[in-house]
């Protein structure tokens, strides 16, 4: 998988050696809110704060209640001009998720980038990542991409 192409919001990249596909971000808009929610519930197991799937009633009000923030960022990651995945930054957090069908090609690494790109624009000045010790492709991701790990998180359950 090579970086064939690098602008400040679209990334191509190769695959197959010829066939070159671009890598985009689109803000989100209303009728995006069923695929993210699709998505968290698919990935939930991997996020620290959401332990379950969660009804479309409360990912709703959740969404609707990011629109009066202004450090809650988000973008459709668009692959081959189909909807792939979902980059959001929330203050410095920055979390990402690829639809199954489309993992493995590279795109959560140049969406990464793309999403930096904006966040620079936006004067955010570093970018975090909370990610589970398993989450090894997730890891990998941000390994490639210069992120440095800066702490470790203990815990025990003990009720
Ligand atoms: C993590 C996630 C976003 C990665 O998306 P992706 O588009 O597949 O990522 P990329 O293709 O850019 O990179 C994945 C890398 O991990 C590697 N990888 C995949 N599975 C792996 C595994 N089990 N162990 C180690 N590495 C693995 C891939 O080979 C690839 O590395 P490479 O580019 O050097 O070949 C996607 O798996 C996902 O949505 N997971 C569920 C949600 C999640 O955990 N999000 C992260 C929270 S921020």
């Amino acid at each position: 998988m090579n970086c064939f192409l690098k602008r400040t919001n679209s990334i191509k990249i190769k695959t197959f050696g010829t066939y070159l596909l671009q890598i985009t971000l689109r803000k989100v808009q209303k009728n995006d809110w069923d695929f993210i929610l699709e998505l968290r519930n698919k990935f939930y197991h991997f996020f620290y704060k959401q332990k379950k799937s969660i009804p479309k009633k409360e990912h709703y009000e959740y969404m609707e209640k990011q629109k009066q923030n202004s450090n809650f960022h988000q973008w459709i990651i668009i692959y081959d001009k189909k909807d792939a995945g979902y980059v959001r930054i929330l203050d410095n957090d920055v979390g990402i998720m690829v639809d199954d069908k489309f993992q493995n090609k590279g795109i959560a690494s140049k969406a990464l980038n793309l999403a930096e790109n904006e966040a620079a624009k936006l004067g955010i000045k570093k970018l975090i990542a909370l990610i589970a010790v398993d989450n090894d492709s997730s890891k990998k991701i941000f390994e490639k991409n210069n992120y440095s790990l800066k702490q470790f998180w203990y815990e025990k359950d003990i009720a």
